[in-house]
């Protein structure tokens, strides 16, 4: 019947629209899984657990977190280096004014507030090399802040 070729349709349509949305996170390779932040007491950033002495742990097979400090003007770590293929959970918090912490030709784009953790997960399906760069306006060297994230 008709009814019945125009649901087929209609519901052909929707697996295409999945298909191109699946396509094109593959097709930039990279995934954002999620996104939750908290937050600590700013002061106390350089005494907390992680971000005192902030760097890449590996918490599972294909799993990573990665503590960032925004910095008046830099990122700690410098570089940041994890694996291709794995799941990689940054955490960002500022010990000082806002900074931004974006990923160069990814949709990783977060502001850094002071205190605030920004948390974002992401799949690097590819080796590569991408620039980090500040995106808020932080002080007289806030166009000299940017880091580096290698992807192995
Ligand atoms: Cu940090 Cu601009």
């Amino acid at each position: 019947t008709y009814e019945k070729a125009w649901l087929i349709a209609a519901m052909l349509l929707i697996v295409g629209f999945i298909a191109t949305i699946t396509y094109g996170s593959i097709g930039l390779g990279i995934a954002m899984v999620d996104d939750e932040g908290g937050s600590i007491d700013p002061n106390e950033v350089f005494d907390h657990e992680e971000f005192s002495d902030p760097g890449v742990q590996q918490v599972g097979e294909d799993e990573y977190e990665v503590y960032v400090r925004a910095q008046t003007f830099t990122f700690v770590p410098d570089p940041i280096e994890v694996p291709a293929g794995s799941e990689v959970t940054f955490h960002v918090t500022s010990p000082d004014v806002i900074h931004g912490f974006s990923v160069v030709g990814t949709n990783v784009n977060t502001m850094v507030i002071p205190g605030e953790i920004s948390t974002m997960t992401v799949e690097f399906d590819e080796p590569g090399e991408y620039g980090l760069v500040c995106n808020e306006y932080c002080g007289p060297q806030h166009h000299e802040m940017s880091g580096q994230l290698i992807v192995t």
